[in-house]
Formats: structure tokens, C-alpha cells, sequence
């Protein structure tokens, strides 16, 4: 079941300067930076009411970000769902025809499992889920 909006993703160039923008012009925390390996990203984490602004960067200057800011410069890039079964949302997804970027969830930020939906199946917007990992 989806449970709350996780957070929104902006796709910025310069990591350092969107996050002094989001911490001192708006006033969010910065609660965490993180590195993503597995999505080939830097991460910046500003929670707001329940949810959180999530700055991302490529790392190393490779990956589907860097991808994106080739084309679009920086931009609103995903929204996320948190899921308190992900295993069960995917299941019940697929069987109404939505299209998975995986075949099963990887792990991302914050220790979650995270899966991205196609954005063809969403009228183009890129939708993560999101579950936290029990540790
Ligand atoms: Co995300």
C-alpha cells in the first residue's frame, strides 16, 4: 500500500549551490548527503512536513542523470511513493500493465528498496517507490 509522498527529486548541475539554495533561501535542513553508487548519484536530503526535497547529482559525471542534464539542464526529475510492502505494489502494478525501469527493487538511499516505474506508464513523469529496509 502506498503510504505518503517520500519525497520529490530535482536533477541539479551544481550539487553545492542547490543545496545552499534549498537550506539558506528556503530555510530547509539539510538532514543528509549520500552517495549512490548503485544509481550513480550524489543525494542531498531536505525534509519538509513528512516528505523531503532530494537533490541529485550524478556521480562521476556518468549515469541517467548526467544523462538528463545534458538534455534538460536540471529539472523536477522523479516523485517517490513510500510503500509499506513494495514487493506487493509491484505485483499488483504490473498485473494493470505498468512497465518497470527493473525487474525487482535495488537498493537505494536511506537504506530503502527502491523501484522506478517507466515514465510512459505514467504520462511521462518517472515514479519511484520506496520501502524502507527493517535492519
Ligand atoms: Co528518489
Amino acid at each position: 500500500m502506498i503510504t505518503g509522498l517520500d519525497h520529490i527529486a530535482i536533477a541539479v548541475p551544481d550539487l553545492h549551490k542547490a543545496i545552499e539554495r534549498f537550506a539558506e533561501d528556503f530555510g530547509l535542513p539539510l538532514k543528509a548527503t549520500e552517495d549512490v553508487p548503485e544509481a550513480k548519484t550524489s543525494a542531498a536530503f531536505l525534509p519538509i512536513e513528512k516528505s523531503s526535497i532530494e537533490l541529485i547529482h550524478p556521480l562521476n559525471g556518468e549515469g541517467p542523470v548526467q544523462k538528463y542534464l545534458d538534455k534538460k539542464g536540471g529539472g523536477i526529475h522523479h516523485l517517490c511513493f513510500r510503500s509499506d510492502d513494495i514487493e506487493a505494489d509491484i505485483e499488483r502494478l504490473k498485473a494493470k500493465g505498468y512497465q518497470f525501469l527493473s525487474d525487482a527493487p535495488t537498493k537505494g538511499a536511506h537504506n530503502c528498496k527502491v523501484i522506478f516505474i517507466h515514465p510512459k506508464s505514467c504520462d511521462g513523469v518517472l515514479v519511484e517507490l520506496n520501502q524502507p529496509m527493517d535492519h
